[in-house]
């Protein structure tokens, strides 16, 4: 029976004090993005098929294995998103974008991906991220991934990885595939299933296969940035040369040519040390994607960040969001005739801006006291009878234990005088 209330495989409920975390990194995204002239962009959970297998590849391992992809009522391919960029693209285009025009926006929200459980890898987790949509210069990506490694500081993650590399055009791509290829023919039988599938789908994953057999065979093979055409060697280090001059620290990374097929030039990952085998924070480039009734493909650069790497490696870190207290201010009434009067006074205190728990069943004061405490209260606010009659409040301070009575019209300067901070 409670098999059947917990949360599927890979799913997760998120409870309070997970959500203030939660919470802190989407706002340190805002500001950050805001710095640099990013708006929000909220795009359906739920798109056509269509949109993600023209964009991710056909042959990549979300399309393939991963995506959740089921037919509606009315016979149209549906899909969870697996990822965020294809349908900003799709939401950018649906608008129009005019030659030459940019679209700064970030997003943040669900993504859904069925792979096999494990810590930091989630069916459904959370990005956040960016795309900078409609202009071309490698200046832009030298932009982008600054904001990135501002936005990991700013979260307390200063000291992330960033590995660096690039796909080229699409016109090197013939040539980088013939040489992987003349490396790799050899060396089938060294490879594992998947790259063996790799060598005539999508030869250039193999270069960043995890399996440690197909390492002997990945490590000597051609290295991308040796193979590509001028224009790609020269976009690539003014990108390296941008981020030098940043003072951004950077590795280049060969290998590294990320799960998605819309990438060109530029890819980057930020692995970080505290997350153990799901080892990437964010991971983003360049891309071209098409779109349908346009001629040219929409260019642009971005990342995505996943949320809860990022509170795992906070948490490696001994980073969190300060704790905030449910409530400020806990009103006690003592007895069924107080009651109607301490949400009143609730009413005023919150007026004031305080954070207000008020009773409502009027048990005894050892019952409220104790809920007054499991809140984390800095004061509860106690009236019975003696009180009323008074028109006073006994103001108890939790954190000292001292209790003052204070007429009822002087509480909320009484309890936000300075001292009391
Ligand atoms: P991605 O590398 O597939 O790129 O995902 C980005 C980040 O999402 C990863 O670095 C990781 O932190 C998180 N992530 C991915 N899969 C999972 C999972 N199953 N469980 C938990 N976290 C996960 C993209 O999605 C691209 N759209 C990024 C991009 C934006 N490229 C250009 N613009």
């Amino acid at each position: 029976m409670a098999a059947q209330l917990e949360p599927l495989p890979g799913t997760s409920d998120l409870w309070e004090q997970e959500l203030v975390d939660w919470v802190s990194l989407e706002t340190c995204a805002r500001e950050t993005f805001s710095k640099y002239g990013y708006g929000e962009l909220r795009t359906p959970v739920l798109e056509r098929t269509k949109v993600f297998t023209r964009s991710l590849g056909d042959e990549t391992d979300v399309v393939q294995k991963e995506m959740y992809t089921f037919e509606d009522r009315g016979g149209r391919s549906l899909t969870l998103r697996p990822e965020g960029t294809a349908g900003v693209i799709r939401a950018i285009a649906n608008r129009g974008l005019a030659t030459g025009e940019e679209r700064r926006v970030f997003y943040m929200g669900p993504m859904f991906r069925g792979e096999k459980p494990a810590a930091g890898r989630k069916r459904q987790f959370h990005q956040i991220g960016v795309e900078s949509v409609g202009k071309v210069s490698p200046w832009l990506d030298v932009e982008c991934i600054a904001m990135l490694m501002r936005f990991l500081a700013e979260l307390g993650i200063p000291n992330g990885r960033l590995l660096l590399n690039t796909r080229g055009l699409p016109e090197d791509r013939e040539r980088v595939t013939a040489k992987l290829l003349e490396h790799f023919e050899p060396r089938l039988g060294e490879l594992c299933a998947d790259c063996q599938r790799r060598i005539q789908t999508n030869i250039w994953r193999i270069l960043d296969c995890k399996e440690p057999g197909c390492q002997p065979a990945t490590e000597t093979a051609p290295r991308i940035t040796d193979l590509l055409g001028p224009e790609s060697q020269a976009f690539f280090e003014t990108v390296c040369r941008g981020l030098e001059d940043l003072g951004i620290e950077f590795e280049l990374s060969p290998r590294l040519v990320r799960g998605l097929d819309y990438y060109l030039h530029t890819v980057f990952e930020v692995v970080h040390e505290g997350l153990g085998a799901q080892d990437a924070l964010a991971g983003g480039g360049r891309y071209a994607i098409a779109v349908p009734g346009s001629k040219n493909p929409i260019e642009g650069v971005g990342f995505a960040a996943g949320i809860e790497r990022l509170l795992l490696a906070r948490e490696s870190l001994g980073v969190k969001a300060q704790s905030a207290a449910e409530a400020d201010v806990y009103v006690i009434s003592l007895g069924e005739a107080v009651l109607s009067s301490g949400l009143a006074l609730a009413e005023t205190l919150r007026e004031a801006g305080l954070r207000v728990f008020a009773e409502t069943t009027g048990r005894s004061l050892k019952a409220q006291m104790r809920a007054a405490n499991r809140l984390g209260t800095r004061w509860a606010l106690i009236r019975g009878d003696t009180e009323m009659a008074a028109g006073t409040v006994l103001c108890k301070n939790m954190t000292t234990s001292e209790q003052t009575g204070v007429p009822v019209g002087d509480v909320v300067p009484w309890i936000t005088r300075p001292t009391c901070e």
